[in-house]
């Protein structure tokens, strides 16, 4: 069984998604990790992100990146060093939808993250898996939140208190980084036809994951 969980960022997809996976027993797929791990290996790379959009599959082949599962998601290496902790960086956020957008990157990733999800039952994250990566999922979520709160829970997550302020920025830097994903010709951020929308707003995150556990068991997850 494939569970596949879209939305805008930081709408809590892949905490979600790796609590739901957890309960069940599934597999967690956090797509958007393997395309900040190429922006991560690209910037380190010297690669100047005007020059992105012609990578090819051999460019990006020669970043040498690899990954392999792990206990709690995928680990990352770039020329067999760990970057892990650092995919999630606020220079990796600037950047990321500029790398997901490149052609060469669409391509060269789905076949991954297909391979990564055969032959397991999976919960994937991200913003084309209903659409694109597993159309044919069982189950399909779009999540979606308020811009002010996805900003407030994003800060925290951080460890930062924000105020008015920050809170504004934040929601700034969602709402950029969401306009790319959502306007861009190949694989946009868009909701499945058959997804059950799940606005979390005003849900824990114990709720949230209730909710999805529930709509899987219910189309046969045990
Ligand atoms: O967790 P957050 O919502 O901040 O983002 P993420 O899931 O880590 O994804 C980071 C970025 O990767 C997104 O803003 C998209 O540009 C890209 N992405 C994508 O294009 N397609 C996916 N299936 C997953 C992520």
């Amino acid at each position: 069984m494939i569970i596949a969980i879209d939305g805008p960022a930081g709408s809590g997809k892949s905490s979600t998604a790796k609590a739901v996976a957890q309960q069940l027993g599934f597999h967690h797929l956090d797509s958007g990790a393997f395309y900040r791990a190429l922006t991560h290996a690209a910037l380190s790379a010297g690669l100047p992100a005007d020059a992105w959009e012609s990578l090819t599959v051999s460019a990006l082949k020669a970043l040498n990146i690899d990954s392999e599962p792990t206990e709690d998601g995928h680990r990352f290496t770039m020329n067999g060093q760990d970057i892990t902790s650092s995919i999630r960086s606020p220079e990796v956020n600037a950047h990321v939808s500029h790398m997901a957008r490149v052609p060469a990157v669409r391509d060269w990733l789905l076949g991954q993250l297909r391979s990564a999800g055969s032959e397991c039952d999976l919960v994937a994250d991200g913003r084309d898996i209903g659409t694109v990566v597993f159309p044919g999922a069982e189950l399909k979520i779009f999540l979606t939140a308020d811009p002010a709160v996805r900003a407030r829970r994003r800060l925290l997550e951080r460890g930062i208190q924000p105020n008015d302020d920050e809170l504004l920025l934040e929601a700034d830097r969602l709402g950029q980084r969401d306009r790319i994903d959502s306007e861009r010709e190949i694989a946009p951020l868009r909701q499945a036809y058959d997804a059950i929308v799940l606005d979390t707003s005003d849900l824990s995150p114990a709720e949230q994951t209730a909710r999805i556990v529930d709509l899987a068991r219910s189309r046969g997850a045990s």
